[in-house]
């Protein structure tokens, strides 16, 4: 599995996507509703790393109930799988409950992510390469 991008929860996605263009952040993918999960997405990089920048577009949200936790701030990593089901079923044996159903991402063509829980390090996301 390979590093994929940092998910950085916001709350206004135009005002964050302008504050990480300062700090030298170049706009990878245009800000794309997905109305699956009812947030906006927008894909930045610098260096190398990408930072997806998440905001809730409802109450009902999928990151609604994670926003009064996090504020603005980064809270998950996500790895690109080049064996999705095997790399998923091989984590859940290991330390890590799945959340949610493997869904498709608009944002990222339609590729399957799913979130996974670990007590000692927090969320990630398992994106199918
Ligand atoms: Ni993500």
């Amino acid at each position: 599995m390979r590093v994929h991008h940092i998910g950085y929860l916001v709350k206004k996605i135009e005002k964050a996507q302008a504050e990480f263009t300062k700090l030298g952040y170049e706009t990878e993918a245009e800000t794309v509703y997905d109305g699956l999960r009812e947030i906006d997405i927008c894909f930045m990089v610098k260096d190398g790393t990408r930072v997806e920048l998440v905001a809730p577009k409802t109450e009902t949200s999928v990151v609604t109930g994670l926003m009064g936790r996090y504020k603005n701030s980064p809270y998950h990593i996500c790895y690109e799988s080049d064996d999705f089901d095997g790399d998923v079923e091989n984590l859940t044996k290991n330390g890590y409950a799945q959340i949610d159903e493997p869904m498709p991402a608009p944002a990222l063509g339609g590729r399957r992510v799913v979130f996974l829980m670990n007590s000692f390090l927090g969320m990630i996301e398992i994106l199918e390469a």
